[in-house]
């Protein structure tokens, strides 16, 4: 894919399909942002004839000249955002490489409401590019549809000098898209294809094209020292856990960020075994894992001055002969032992042994991210990303982030009254309460119970965010990728 900044006007770009952006609520189109659409009347006109509304991702597509043009709406103009220009982006992309063109034109917006020429940039390539990803890696693809790919995207700036800021704009988005495709190849994959062994051997390799330190604990290690959280959901399964660690340490680091994400490649709830329906999509329950894997490659590309730390557990949860049973009491990392009698709460053990590792990095701030319970689909269903955390700081700053990405996060309370319902009679902790009340908060609370001695903590829970099941502007169905964007941009706001 070639991607281009030029100045001018985007009707100017020879070979490439044009986008127009235009508001919806005018009576007649001609707002159509004049500088882009060339100021031509009869053009915006004929639009108007068309029926053309400008509504949210409403496209039209009209020859003019020798050329086509894709006018897409933009929505109503007080609800313009860069997510607005991310979706728009999408679409054009979409509407364009569905009728065979291979160049897309966009507009670089100028508005006062949506930042400078580089954020919108960015966002715009973010937009195409996360729109125009399929996954289509294991099906035999029909030509006519494998020469359907769009090959070149041209921004276009109205003034030279915000060229130069574009550009760099440009640059981020890839850096950021390439990392979120990566979390979705990993998180669209199969089980059987995307086992534990399979997340080391993509962890060693992102490592040496990136320049990471990996480190990766095999099984049998991981049973001889102590990760008792990780061997206990793993031992049913004949795929064998792996424990994870990706560093990214440059030089003079400002601070230390460690991320830990659950990576259970299918969860079938082992002995407390899940119901059939929509059991298949449990593959995607390592899409925490997969976010930490993009965070740090994406961390790595852009050369942050944070040293990142992700922590990985990948393990697969299975009923079987070997399998933790309900009821049994293991010790985990932390010497804290876990009496567990729902063998479906199974993140919470992966990644209280994760948590605790964390604590030898010193880390400034840690964030786990985790597919942790259905509960939280209950309570936000798919636009929010369950957060929990005790530090005000950290929550106004995850929450700023969440807004500037549209990963957008909504807390819930931490509030101690919450513990007690995960103490067990036998054994330190329990894992799941014994009511089913606050199941998203009562889980954080077991995960508190492991980050002791670190500075400051937040937990994530993406179950209901991970994974969509409608096609979006700059989503296809499958795996959302969601939380790279997150924590890229936590990253860049810190200081
Ligand atoms: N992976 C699931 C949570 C989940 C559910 C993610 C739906 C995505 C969609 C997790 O391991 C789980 O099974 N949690 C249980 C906890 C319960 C036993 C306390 C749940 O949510 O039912
Ligand atoms: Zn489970
Ligand atoms: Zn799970």
């Amino acid at each position: 894919m070639r991607l281009q900044v030029k100045v001018g006007q985007v009707g100017q770009v020879r070979g490439g399909v044009a986008v127009y952006a235009a508001w919806e609520g005018e009576q007649r189109p001609d707002r159509v942002l004049p500088s882009y659409a060339a100021r031509d009347r009869a053009f915006i006109q004929l639009v108007g004839r068309c029926g053309f509304r400008g509504a949210a991702n409403e496209t039209l597509m009209l020859p003019k000249g020798r050329s086509w043009v894709v006018v897409v709406g933009l929505g109503k103009a007080d609800d313009l955002s860069l997510d607005r220009v991310r979706q728009l982006a999408g679409t054009a992309a979409k509407a364009v490489r569905a009728r065979g063109f291979k160049h897309l034109v966009l507009p670089v917006l100028r508005e006062r409401a949506i930042g400078q020429a580089g954020a919108v940039s960015q966002a715009l390539i973010e937009g195409a590019l996360l729109g125009l990803y399929r996954y289509d890696q294991l099906k035999q693809v029909p030509k006519h549809e494998k020469t359907k790919r769009i090959d070149t995207i041209t921004l276009v700036a109205e003034r030279s000098r915000e060229a130069a800021e574009s550009r760099r704009g440009v640059e981020r988005a890839e850096a950021v898209v390439e990392a979120v495709l990566l979390a979705r190849d990993l998180i669209n994959g199969p089980s059987n294809l995307v086992t534990p062994t399979h997340l080391a051997n993509q962890a060693r390799a992102m490592a040496k094209r990136h320049r990471l330190k990996c480190v990766v604990v095999p099984f049998a290690r991981l049973k001889r020292m102590g990760f008792g959280g990780i061997v206990g959901v793993a031992q049913g399964s004949p795929h064998p856990a792996q424990f994870i660690v990706l560093d990214y340490a440059p030089p003079r680091a400002r601070a230390t960020f460690a991320f830990c994400g659950k990576g259970v490649t299918f969860d079938s709830g082992g002995l407390s075994l899940k119901p059939a329906a929509k059991m298949e999509q449990m593959k995607y329950d390592m899409s925490g894992a997969a976010a930490v894997f993009g965070t740090l490659q994406a961390a790595a590309r852009l050369k942050l001055p944070y040293r990142v730390v992700g922590i990985v557990a990948a393990a697969e949860n299975m009923p079987s002969g070997t399998a933790q049973k309900p009821g049994d009491v293991i010790t985990t990392l932390s010497g804290k032992t876990v009496e567990v009698l729902n063998t479906d709460a199974e993140g919470r053990l992966v990644l209280s042994d994760c948590l605790h590792y964390a604590k030898r990095y010193q880390p400034n701030c840690t964030v786990d991210l985790a597919t942790l319970t259905g509960a939280c689909v209950v309570a936000l269903g798919s636009e929010a990303i369950g957060l929990m955390t005790k530090d005000e700081r950290l929550a106004a700053r995850l929450n700023q982030a969440g807004h500037a990405t549209h990963e957008r996060v909504w807390r819930l309370p931490l509030w101690d009254e919450y513990g007690p319902a995960m103490k067990s009679d036998i054994a330190d902790l329990r894992n799941v309460t014994n009511t089913g009340e606050a199941g998203t908060i009562t889980a954080a609370k077991f995960l508190e119970e492991f980050t002791e001695g670190l500075k400051s903590w937040a937990h994530l829970d993406i179950a209901g965010t991970a994974w969509t099941e409608k096609d979006k502007p700059y989503v296809p169905k499958g795996a959302v990728g969601i939380g790279v964007r997150l924590l890229v941009r936590l990253m860049e706001n810190w200081k």
